[in-house]
This record gives C-alpha cells, structure tokens and sequence, in this order.
C-alpha cells in the first residue's frame, strides 16, 4: 500500500515526527511518499492509497504556512480520494486551551470534505507535557499501521 504523508511545521518538530514516522511505515513494508514541500501534483503523481498528516498549530489554532499551499489546493481541486483510510498527528501545546491542536483539526476537516476515513482518532501530541514526539508516536502509528494492514 502506498502512503503520502503531509506535514506543516513551523520549527520543525512535525516534520522530524513525519520524518520518524516514514521509517516506521517503511519498515512495515508501506510504500511512502514524503517531501515538505510537495505540491498537489507531487502528491498525485504518487497516486496515494493512504494518508498521513502530521501538522502543528500556529496563530490561533491555525495551519503552519507551510501545510497551506498543499492544504488549499488540495480543498479547491478535491482529489478522487474517497473511501481511503487516513490518519492525523497532531503537535500542539495545551496551554492554548480551545485551539488545541487546531492544525490537526483543520486537517480532520479537509478529510471530512474528500471523504478520507479517518482509521483512528487523532493523537494530540502536547508539547507543554513530552519533549519526546517521536517515541511518543510510536504506540499510535503501530496502531495505524495494524489498520491499515487489516
Ligand atoms: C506563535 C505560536 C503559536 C502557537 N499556537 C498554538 C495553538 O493555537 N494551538 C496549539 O495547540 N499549539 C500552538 N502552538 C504550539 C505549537 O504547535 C507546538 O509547540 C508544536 O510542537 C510546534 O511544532 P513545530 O516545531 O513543528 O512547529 C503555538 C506555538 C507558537 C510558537
């Protein structure tokens, strides 16, 4: 199965836990695509069967600068994705209390409007509690990678 992971990161914590992540799927055999900075035709080209996000948030609960373009085409072209399984991480910090991880929610919302299956609940990584995101992911994506295999 091949998997697009997306992220967006401001001081790169995200991209270092999709960069982690990336060689947990491959280990386990997935086909991955991973490039910060791809455009919707990268992504498409790869002709995914499989989503990752992996996003902090910014602002007010908002989308690092660097997820937007993808994220904003993506939302105008709507891909032919329907019925794929997805998942979400999410990097936030909880002291900013109702926009917790709203980066990954944004995310969870793109995934609502293309009809991508979320295969289990977002995990909010909270940096005011861990400064171990990666390892912190680990029980997660073993999770999200038994879905997919199911
Ligand atoms: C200016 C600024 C605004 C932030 N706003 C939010 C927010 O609204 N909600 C949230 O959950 N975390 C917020 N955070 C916390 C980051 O999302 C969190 O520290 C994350 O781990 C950063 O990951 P990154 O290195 O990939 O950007 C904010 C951090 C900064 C510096």
């Amino acid at each position: 199965m091949k998997v697009a992971i997306f992220s967006g990161s401001v001081y790169g914590t995200a991209e270092e836990v999709a960069r982690h992540v990336q060689g947990l799927l491959k280990a386990a055999g997935f086909e991955t695509f991973y490039d910060p900075r791809a455009s919707l035709s990268d992504v498409q080209a790869f002709a995914p069967e499989a989503f990752l996000a992996v996003t902090s948030t910014t602002g007010m609960g908002e989308l690092p600068d660097n997820l937007q373009p993808l994220y904003y085409a993506i939302r105008d072209h709507l891909p032919a994705w329907s019925g794929l399984p997805g998942g979400v991480i999410a990097l936030g910090d909880s002291s900013y209390g109702d926009t917790f991880c709203g980066g990954g929610e944004l995310v969870r919302e793109l995934y609502a409007e293309l009809g991508i299956r979320e295969v289990q609940d977002m995990l909010r990584l909270d940096s005011s509690e861990s400064v171990t995101p990666e390892t912190d992911a680990e029980p997660w994506v073993a999770r999200f990678i038994a879905a997919l295999k199911a």
